[in-house]
């Protein structure tokens, strides 16, 4: 492959530069396009557009590759913890023994919320969907953000911070959300642990079982990071604007709530009780309106941008679902039901020519709703999950020539024409 690509518009022609990454991906570098041309390259929904180069996270869609740092998502999801892949993604490379056993330290000692973060979340009405609280709260964190250059074990402090208190707030949103008090951290209890003691404790959904609490920070693994997917280009978007971390943060948080993204977690359990209530769990149907140009019914938690042949995270929780279901005792008929929808889907024609496949919504949140957790938090998870991998492409974008994210459009409305005053219209 030649270093240069030649792009001819009219009379003009030009030689644009090739980029190629370190595992060979090949990008044509137009920046120079509209100087040369006065053309800009048209590319909606950016399926074809690199914004950016990144060392986080490898994704091939076609193979169902995925790689943090380097490293398959199989061989670190089981093996390593949330929190060691949380620095994998943040610093470049895995913690030794001793930055880790600080790192757990660290973030069990900052697990606290600031005074006035409780208030603002006990200021909030209490049906708040929790996405919307959980952005809230993250902007108000900005103001106590440590400067970006105080260190503590190894971390920026913001980072470690942010990191111990997510799972704090989400768990005092959610407690806030039922009428509970709220239950402070517990520094004797891991990542997952912790979280889950204080979500549920003093409720019938309390649990002590490390193997679920495994389970969760494994889903947290899956869910780390994903290159550049729409709430990860936000933070870098907005961060491009030097907006602060949790400024950036809660515009992530805010994209990752949209049905077609994260929320695509909730919004699948609201599908398949919704093929239980009306449509007595017929499968068929489902797909059927799936297939329906006419109807807005889509098969959620299915299909994905990037991945062409499996979700390698999908396959990793469905083994997880097995797994949890079967420790907690449940025979889940949604699982069954969600099985069942899977294999009608990949045995349809639609499916297969548009090459759509399950993703790693379609079977998480029928954990999250055997552990207890109500729908509506379930892409709260997927933002303690993403977290890590937010950070790392914040700083990522703000540590290269940082330049403010702005496209270019074609325009499409009117030609220029005269005001005339109201009176005379
Ligand atoms: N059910 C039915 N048809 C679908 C679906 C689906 N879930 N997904 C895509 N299609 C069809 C779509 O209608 C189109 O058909 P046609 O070529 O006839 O017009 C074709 O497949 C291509 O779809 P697209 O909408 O152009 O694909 P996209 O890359 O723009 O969208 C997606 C990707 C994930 C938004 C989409 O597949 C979708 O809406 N899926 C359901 C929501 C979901 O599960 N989202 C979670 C994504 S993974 C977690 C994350 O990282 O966010």
């Amino acid at each position: 492959m030649g270093t240069t690509a030649t792009i001819q518009i009219g009379d003009k022609t030009i030689d644009c530069p090739v980029i190629v990454g370190t595992e060979n991906e090949v990008g044509i570098d137009i920046q120079v396009l509209r100087d040369k041309t006065g053309a800009v390259t048209f590319d909606p929904g950016y399926g074809n557009t690199g914004a950016c180069e990144s060392a986080v996270t490898f994704l091939d869609g076609e193979q169902g590759i995925l790689r943090y740092r380097g490293y398959p998502i199989e061989q670190l999801a089981g093996p390593a913890s949330f929190l060691e892949v949380s620095w994998l993604l943040l610093k470049g490379e895995l913690p030794n023994a001793a930055e880790l056993a600080a790192f757990d330290a660290a973030e069990k000692a900052h697990r606290e919320l600031p005074d006035y973060a409780v208030a603002v979340i006990k200021a909030l009405p209490k049906n708040v969907h929790p996405m919307a609280a959980l952005a809230s709260v993250l902007v108000a964190l900005t103001t106590s953000e440590d400067s970006p250059k105080a260190v503590e074990a190894g971390l920026a402090k913001n980072e470690l911070t942010l990191l111990a208190q997510l799972p704090t707030l989400a768990a005092y949103i959610y407690r806030h959300s039922q009428g509970l008090d709220f239950v402070g951290p517990d520094a004797g209890l891991s990542y997952a642990a912790n979280y889950l003691n204080m979500m549920f404790k003093g409720t019938k959904l309390a649990t002590t079982d490390e193997a679920i609490a495994k389970a969760l920070d494994l889903l947290f693994i899956l869910h780390a990071d994903h290159e550049q997917n729409c709430s990860t280009s936000t933070v870098r978007l907005v961060g491009s604007a030097q907006a602060g971390l949790s400024a950036s943060l809660a515009a992530g948080v805010t994209a990752l709530w949209g049905p077609l993204h994260g929320g695509a977690n909730q919004a699948v359990i609201e599908m398949l009780d919704e093929v239980v209530a009306h449509q007595n769990g017929d499968v068929g149907w489902a797909v059927a309106q799936a297939k329906d140009k006419n109807s807005n019914f889509r098969l959620m938690g299915f299909g994905h941008r990037v991945y062409k042949n499996f979700d390698p995270r999908a396959k990793l929780i469905k083994v997880q679902a097995d797994l949890v279901l079967g420790k907690l005792g449940k025979d889940d008929k949604q699982l069954a039901l969600a099985k069942g929808l899977e294999q009608a889907a990949l045995q349809d024609e639609y499916f297969i020519q548009r090459k759509l496949y399950p993703n790693v919504d379609f079977y998480s949140g029928i954990i999250y709703r055997a552990l207890g957790f109500p729908p509506e938090m379930f892409t709260v998870l997927f933002a303690i999950g993403r977290l890590p991998g937010w950070m790392s492409h914040w700083n990522e974008h703000n540590a290269g020539k940082a330049r403010i994210g702005r496209p270019r459009q074609i325009y499409t409305g009117k030609n220029a024409r005269d005001f005339v005053a109201v009176d005379k219209r």
